[in-house]
């Protein structure tokens, strides 16, 4: 069987005593077999998980929140896929939260896609629905209504799954449901045959929280 994935979405939450402490709650925490933990802290922070999961030999994988669509060079602001790759493995593409307030379209979210995959970056394509297109080269995807997002209501178990296996027929992918998941619901969702993992916003930010949806996942 594959990894069920367990993805935290921080978005711009936490400075780093505030991650400090997550982190503390969560160290002596064993990520049960069979499961994938990625964390997406923001750009500040990885530098700091990273040195704290080396140090406290934590399974927990890192990943970015976003990615430049350009190589390094004159892009100020900025982050390139060679820069992230040197604290992390996954990427997350294509989030409606910047779909809709930094205007990214699907030709930009192709560039980032192929910044993720030059610099050995697993992308992580998140799609608000069955009508997004899915760049090339991507293995993993998250579906995440917009309704759902920060809302407290979650899609229904039984349309995601039918979502993912759209998409698992489609394009052979993994596929992630993300929006409103918490430690009660989560595994409504995994239990699901087309559904991968979950991508986890607000109940991910405290860390006890975080521990329960990975044991019920
Ligand atoms: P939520 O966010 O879990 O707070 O609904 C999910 C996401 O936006 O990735």
């Amino acid at each position: 069987m594959n990894n069920k994935f367990i993805v935290a979405n921080f978005k711009s939450y936490k400075t780093q005593i505030e991650a400090e402490e997550w982190l503390n709650e969560i160290k002596n925490f064993q990520v049960p077999q069979g499961k994938e933990v990625i964390v997406c802290p923001p750009f500040t922070l990885l530098s700091f998980f990273k040195e704290f999961i080396g140090k406290n030999n934590l399974s927990i994988k890192l990943g970015s929140q976003d990615i430049s669509p350009f190589q390094e060079g004159a892009y100020t602001g900025e982050v390139s896929g060679r820069q992230i790759k040197e604290f992390a493995d996954y990427v997350l593409i294509g989030h409606s939260e910047r779909r809709l307030n930094f205007n990214e379209k699907d030709e930009m979210l192709d560039k980032k896609v192929k910044e993720a995959l030059k610099n050995n970056l697993v992308p992580i394509f998140l799609v608000q629905g069955q009508e997004n297109i899915i760049p090339e080269g991507v293995k993993i995807i998250a579906y995440e209504p917009i309704f759902a997002i920060g809302s407290g209501t979650p899609d229904s178990p039984e349309n995601a799954d039918t979502v993912s296996g759209f998409f698992k027929e489609k394009n052979n992918l993994e596929v992630l449901y993300g929006g409103s998941v918490n430690s009660q619901n989560v595994n409504l969702f995994t239990s699901k045959n087309n559904i991968s993992g979950v991508l986890v916003g607000g109940s991910s930010l405290d860390a006890r929280e975080f521990i329960e949806i990975i044991n019920h996942a």
